[in-house]
């Protein structure tokens, strides 16, 4: 390695280091007045808080709640991604319409990480019912999240048919080996919902009047159940309480960036109990993240 000599036409070590002070000094005093001078600007505008994100994949799931942000701008990605940035109570939250299904939720929640730094991601929207004891407009806040696409088939040959009863649930995160191979990958991956985003969620359960809020389990794929008997077998073999396309997704991509998140799902539609589609209860579900992020902004500012 070759050494790189520094030369200086100033020799004495006394002036040298004279003049390294008065530098430093005058350096320090420039950097700390702008520096404070920024911070105050974006203090004033609440920048310097990392947003909460709300999520929701269609536009009748998303624009009711990005309607009521205050100081709103708007930040596309690519063709699908829309982010509304705004503030609530003076505080910043960021609306991203996610567009449906699994990919586009994982995209936009990359993107979203990469982008804001947000706080905590909730995402919410409409499902359908697993449980008959669930009817349409009751909400289910995410207590866990699990994809319920990703499976593994039974071992068949030509000519002996489908089976999908016998398929197995596959955690494509349990190694970073074939899951194919892996007997350790045999099983249902479940993402915890976050404890004080729950805790946020609970606390504002009477300002929702439209149905009941239940903890439960949220089924993601990129799927739309209508054999009330494959309902069952999800609802028994994974304890799923509804279905939807994103909110798994989500909670691996939060993961990996460690990133709190939250699936908060309003049931538009149950096959279980004749529970008719209601696209009203998508607007319903938005009302009540509101009250959610209200309680969690003031969770946030009092720790
Ligand atoms: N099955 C799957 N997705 C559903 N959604 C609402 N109900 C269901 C259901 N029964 C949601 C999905 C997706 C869109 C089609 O509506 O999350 O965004």
């Amino acid at each position: 390695m070759k050494k790189i000599q520094m030369k200086t036409k100033f020799s004495n070590p006394v002036l040298l280091t004279i003049l390294a002070m008065i530098l430093l000094a005058v350096m320090a005093g420039c950097s700390s007045a702008g520096e404070a001078e920024a911070t105050e600007d974006k203090e004033a505008a609440g920048e310097t808080k990392r947003p909460i994100l709300i999520q929701g994949p269609m536009p009748i799931e998303a624009e009711t709640f990005a309607e009521r942000l205050e100081n709103v701008t708007i930040e596309e990605s690519g063709s699908t991604y829309e982010f509304y940035i705004g503030t609530v109570d003076g505080y910043p939250v960021i609306v991203s319409k996610t567009g449906k299904g699994m990919e586009n939720a994982a995209a936009s929640t990359a993107i979203a990480i990469e982008k804001y730094n947000p706080a905590a991601i909730i995402n919410q929207g409409t499902s359908g019912g697993h449980d008959p004891e669930l009817n349409v407009f009751d909400i289910v806040l995410g207590e866990r999240t699990v994809n319920i696409g990703s499976m593994k088939t039974g071992d068949r040959a030509a000519g002996e048919g489908i089976e999908p009863t016998e398929w197995k649930p596959m955690d494509v995160m349990a190694s970073e080996g074939s899951a194919g191979e892996d007997p350790n990958a045999e099983k249902a991956r479940y993402y915890e919902g976050d404890a004080d985003l729950l805790a946020a969620a609970k606390a504002v359960k009477d300002s929702y009047t439209k149905g009941k809020i239940v903890e439960g389990t949220i089924g993601s794929a990129d799927l739309w159940n209508n054999e009330v008997d494959r309902i069952k077998w999800f609802h028994e073999n994974y304890g799923t309480s509804v279905e939807e396309m994103e909110s798994a997704s989500v909670a691996m991509i939060s993961k990996a960036y460690d990133v709190p998140f939250l699936a908060i799902r309003v049931l538009s539609n149950n096959k279980t109990n004749d529970g008719a589609y209601n696209a009203d209860t998508a607007i319903a579900n938005q009302e009540y993240v509101y009250e959610v992020v209200k309680e969690y902004i003031s969770f946030l500012e009092s720790n």
